[in-house]
């Protein structure tokens, strides 16, 4: 594997007189700093105190060893795994570093951080990534995922040519305008075949990923901290922990970088008791009732989504201060009298004569000036002072970097989930970070990275004091969907957006790097309340039960069918929920974009559930086929679509592979018949495959 030499030609830089023709530049290299010869962007950039950059890496030692020790202030992976420590040392700044390389060989995964330490002299960083990878050639395109409010997880791909491509997140969060997960793919790489790098960052605040083609034909590609607003000082002896980055390969395309990746989160991030619980089916309040709660309306949602087999009812926002709109009361946490005059104590109460387990909405890094905690504590919301502020959602930030701040929120959320039986805690983010400046002026040169460790402080704090509490993170659905809010929270609102047809999008998007059981996915009603758009009410469920599901509208207010169908969607969902939420889940192929699917497999490959979705019906057009990808190869199935009179066939898993089920499909307008398919726009069938008795 080991290139001894790079051949060094015209104006190359050499590292050193003894061997001419040793250049670092034309060299795949671990580690790179700055000022030896490596014109690439480099994994490490400090300054001395005298201004000087140039650093000059060499290895003094390595260990291997099982097991892995928890970075300081920051989650990671957790699990069987192996170590290498490579230790360098810089006889230029006096600084040394460690690489951390685990090995998790159950899901070819090697995740990756770096440690710095000063030695006698103070240095500043300006630039310290997660991981380094150079690989030997170029021709690779790159995938990352980005949107916005309601639109998140939107794939692009790019082909690298020489020159630097970065993806990153400037907003404070990991943000939904670049997801930390991306891929590089080898040229003719496809969905299930040929070579694919998969990497991701286990950080919930400003990343930044690179890739960068150089004048010899290597691929370096980087991730980490973002450099963007980042000076930390480092006194004499002091050491700084990056982030840990997650790394795979696999030669089967992007579906076994998504499998390895899966598995990883499920294994190695995910963890606490709810790691492989079956999540409850909930029912929440927001598109239902917004802001217009009551205790009386709680109790009659709560008790009809118990005659629908929910099992979690979630109050969301507006059931404290005096929260009427969003104008108002964040970092009040105590009930609303006027809305809940038997308290949160009394609800929960009243919730478990039903019986229903009760959740809560919380978004406790946020303060509305219209509060008591910020007329209190002014100062302890992000502002220059003597300028206004500029809101988001009407909110401020809380300056998670200060100890009293983040201790003072511990405190508060501790005691308002302690004081009544709430099983499911929804911990929602609405807005991204401004006017970073604290109160602490030391804070200020790297304050994006101290608020992401003041709120792993919190978080952790909060989720450790309630080990049996489901806790869900939220940041305006997917502002804050990454591997370090997973590390303390098992699931996450993927988005706000609940139309069946964008979330086709973004759970396929969030497919790549990140399994179904982390995504909350609920049934809203139709208008859709984001876009307007009807869709079957079979479509909304098909696509949520591909997640966690849920329900997001006023259950007293069903029609006679509607709930009769949700009624047996629940009881459909809880039957095959274990296979549904953890099963290994993959992305189908078509022909023609105008079908997605997804088939969710159960570990012993026997049995497996499938999704169709159409976008619109066209007619007079070939029916689709339906390719079932990862069963046995040599095992006959049975496939069932779950209609009544629905088509159903009896095959091996190669043919169902490869040749796949010729589905038949009639026009919507002609009806139904024995084994026919009709899908109409936003249409969606489910199909059970088992393996087969006959
Ligand atoms: C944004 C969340 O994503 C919604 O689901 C809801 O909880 C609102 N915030 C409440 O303010």
């Amino acid at each position: 594997l080991w290139e001894h030499h790079a051949q060094g030609f015209g104006n190359t830089v050499a590292y050193s007189q003894q061997d001419t023709t040793l250049c670092m530049d034309l060299l795949c290299m671990e580690f790179s700093g700055v000022g030896k010869g490596d014109f690439r962007e480099p994994m490490l950039e400090l300054t001395q105190e005298n201004g000087c950059v140039v650093t000059d890496f060499r290895c003094r030692a390595h260990r291997v060893y099982a097991g892995k020790a928890e970075i300081p202030g920051m989650p990671s992976a957790h699990g069987d795994c192996d170590t290498l420590e490579m230790t360098l040392d810089d006889p230029v700044s006096g600084a040394s570093v460690i690489l951390f390389y685990h090995v998790f060989s159950d899901c070819d995964i090697i995740t990756r951080h770096m440690a710095v330490t000063a030695g006698e002299k103070p240095l500043v960083l300006h630039r310290t990534m997660s991981f380094q990878l150079d690989l030997p050639e170029s021709g690779y395109s790159l995938t990352s995922f980005h949107g916005a409010w309601a639109r998140e997880m939107q794939p692009a791909n790019i082909r690298l040519v020489p020159g630097r491509y970065q993806s990153d997140s400037k907003t404070g969060t990991s943000s939904n305008q670049s997801n930390p997960f991306f891929m590089v793919e080898t040229p003719g790489c496809t969905e299930a075949q040929g070579g694919c790098y998969g990497f991701n960052l286990v950080y919930s605040g400003n990343h930044c990923e690179i890739a960068e083609v150089n004048a010899f034909g290597r691929t370096r590609l980087l991730s980490g901290i973002s450099p963007f607003c980042f000076q930390h000082s480092l006194a004499v002896g002091e050491r700084f922990d990056t982030p840990e980055a997650v790394l795979t390969y696999s030669p089967a395309g992007r579906a076994g970088v998504s499998r390895n990746m899966h598995h990883f989160v499920r294994e190695h991030i995910v963890r606490g008791v709810w790691q492989y619980r079956r999540r409850p089916v909930l029912v929440n309040s927001w598109e239902a009732s917004y802001f217009d709660i009551s205790e009386d309306k709680l109790v009659a949602q709560a008790k009809a989504a118990k005659a629908l087999g929910a099992e979690l009812y979630v109050v969301d926002d507006g059931w404290f201060g005096r929260r009427d709109d969003d104008t108002s009361s964040l970092g009040d946490w105590v009930e609303n009298p006027k809305k809940i005059p038997s308290g949160l104590q009394g609800l929960a109460q009243k919730f478990a004569e039903i019986p229903m387990a009760m959740g809560l909405w919380i978004e406790p890094e946020m303060v509305n000036p219209d509060s008591d905690l910020y007329r209190k504590h002014p100062d302890w919301a992000l502002a220059v002072s003597g300028t206004h502020p500029s809101m988001g959602r009407n909110q401020l930030v809380l300056d998670l970097s200060r100890d009293e701040v983040c201790d003072y929120i511990i405190a508060r959320i501790v005691a308002l989930i302690g004081s009544a039986g709430i099983a499911y805690v929804k911990w929602d983010m609405n807005r991204c970070l401004s006017d970073i400046c604290s109160g602490e002026e030391s804070h200020n040169s790297d304050f994006y990275h101290r608020y992401t460790l003041g709120y792993y402080k919190i978080a952790k704090a909060i989720t450790c004091s309630f080990p049996k509490v489901l806790f869900e993170g939220c940041s305006g659905g997917g502002n804050r969907f990454d591997l370090g809010i997973l590390c303390d929270m098992p699931q996450i609102w993927i988005t706000d957006n609940t139309d069946a047809h964008c979330r086709v999008a973004i759970q396929t998007g969030a497919g790549y790097g990140y399994p179904q059981s982390v995504m909350g996915a609920h049934v809203s009603a139709c208008p859709n309340h984001q876009t307007g758009r009807v869709t079957p009410l079979a479509t909304r469920f098909a696509v949520a039960a591909f997640g966690l599901l849920g329900y997001e509208l006023d259950v007293t207010k069903l029609g006679g069918e509607e709930s009769v169908a949700i009624r047996e969607q629940i009881a459909f969902y809880k039957e095959y929920g274990e296979l549904l939420q953890f099963g290994n889940s993959r992305r189908l192929e078509f022909s023609n974009d105008n079908y997605t699917g997804w088939i969710v497999i159960s570990h012993d490959q026997k049995e497996a559930i499938a999704l169709l979705y159409q976008r619109c019906y066209l007619p007079n057009q070939p029916s689709p086929i339906l390719r079932l990808p990862g069963l046995l190869p040599e095992q006959r199935y049975t496939v069932r679509e779950l209609a009544p009179n629905g088509q159903q066939c009896v095959a091996n898993g190669d043919l169902l592979a490869y040749a796949g089920m010729r589905l038949n499909r009639i026009a919507p307008a002609a009806g139904q018949g024995e084994g026919l398919l009709v899908l109409p726009d936003f249409g969606a069938a489910l199909y059970h495959i088992q393996v087969s008795r006959e």
